[in-house]
């Protein structure tokens, strides 16, 4: 461990060591043993600064779709009766924006009644399970930080009326935080400030709790990764699937048309001749106005983090190095005199790996459109846009009764 701190320049951190006590030290090297450390590497080689040249990328229409859909389900359906398909749900992340205390599934959406995002996701699978006759298996990123709360909140409510023995549970690794000038910060003497690290390992966090095996022994090929937090998302959509299988397509993503050109949102389009997500702050202006001849926006469908990947492309990649997000965070620390600090500005980064970035190591992925307002309510904020009052909105007028 001394060897990879060093290799990082982040010794320091072991420099209470000496003081802690058997079982202090046993947490210590266990903490800096389960982190993921290459993430620090994200401050040689940031992931905004190396991006390639940028091509817009159409959609297969809701339109197309439509015409095509009878092939689509057939395709798909059968894919699910067989039994290739799984779900993974990302549940790992903090919610802060929300500042919600606890797991981001546990928020109750309902408004006479409770209804927990995690049950609106668990509904909406349970539709396409009831659909094709099968149970589709569902597997649940979270972090150190909420797995015991979130498994003992499934269990508590009886899986809301899944198949328990069809869930399983995995936890995502941590990462280090460090200041702005790269060195990683102690919490207290024996605990180093850490954060989930993002969504984008969540393949290797799968194989690492031996779900490889798993997913193998039930002869899935294809996982469908979607956020916790869009109370509408259509979860192994058969349409979506068939669609994906049928266009020979490595991957599939489903897509919103821009609501305007300055919407917050990451859009799919090519890099450098592959599929690629560039985010809406990475975009020129030029880039946010283009238009087609036809008048519509040429960048212009928004991902909704509703993605379709092969598990043999994703056994392929996983070694590969992600892009490292370095994020500016509030880091509650313990300073040079031991004292415990909660900074009212941000004093430090927490670095992360995205899903969307691995879209960009795919050779081809179909851009999927759907309907705004019956597939992406997601709940980002307390107030305001993506927020629990527009989530609740939406699935007022999708006929969900709260
Ligand atoms: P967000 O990017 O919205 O992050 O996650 P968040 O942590 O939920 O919210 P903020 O940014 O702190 O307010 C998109 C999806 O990715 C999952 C989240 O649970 C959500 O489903 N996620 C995020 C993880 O599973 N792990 C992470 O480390 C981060």
């Amino acid at each position: 461990m001394l060897n990879t701190l060093r290799q990082y320049g982040q010794e320091h951190i072991i420099s209470y060591y000496h003081t802690l006590d058997t079982a202090g030290k046993a947490k210590l090297e266990q903490q800096l043993s389960g982190m993921d450390l290459s993430v620090l590497e994200g401050l040689e080689h940031r992931a905004e600064e190396e991006r390639g040249s940028f091509m817009p990328l159409g959609a297969l229409t809701i339109d197309e779709i439509r015409s095509r859909e009878k092939l689509f389900m057939v395709q798909g359906l059968n894919a699910l009766q067989n039994g290739k398909v799984g779900a993974v749900l990302l549940a790992g992340g903090q919610g802060t924006r929300l500042g919600l205390d606890g797991p981001k599934g546990t928020l109750n959406v309902g408004i006479t009644r409770e209804l927990y995002l995690f049950e609106c996701l668990v509904q909406n699978l349970l539709q396409v399970v009831r659909r094709c006759g099968s149970w589709v298996p569902l597997y649940v990123m979270t972090s150190e930080k909420n797995n015991a709360d979130t498994i003992a909140f499934f269990q508590e409510h009886k899986y809301f009326g899944y198949d328990g023995s069809q869930v399983r549970f995995f936890v995502q690794e941590m990462a280090p935080c460090t200041d702005f000038s790269g060195k990683m910060m102690l919490e207290a003497p024996g605990t180093v400030c850490s954060s989930p690290n993002g969504n984008g390992g969540w393949f290797s966090s799968m194989v690492r709790a031996g779900l490889l095996e798993d997913l193998k022994s039930r002869g899935v090929e294809w996982l469908n990764v979607f956020a916790v937090d869009n109370v509408l998302q259509q979860i192994a959509d058969p349409c979506f699937i068939g669609a994906t299988i049928t266009s020979g397509c490595e991957s599939g993503a489903k897509v919103v048309a821009k609501a305007d050109p300055d919407e917050r949102v990451g859009v799919l389009c090519l890099e450098d001749g592959k599929p690629s997500i560039v985010e809406y702050y990475e975009m020129t202006e030029e880039m946010r106005t283009l238009r087609e001849p036809g008048g519509r926006l040429s960048y212009n469908y928004g991902v909704i983090l509703n993605y379709l990947f092969r598990v043999e492309k994703l056994e392929k990649i996983m070694h590969q190095q992600m892009p490292v997000h370095m994020v500016k965070k509030k880091i509650p620390y313990m300073n040079e005199a031991g004292e415990q600090i909660k900074p009212d500005e941000p004093n430090g980064y927490k670095f992360e790996t995205l899903v969307l970035d691995m879209i960009h190591m795919q050779d081809s992925c179909l851009s999927y459109e759907v309907k705004r307002n019956r597939e992406f309510a997601p709940i980002k904020n307390a107030t305001g846009v993506d927020s629990l009052e527009s989530a609740r909105e939406l699935l007022r007028f999708n006929g969900v009764s709260l």
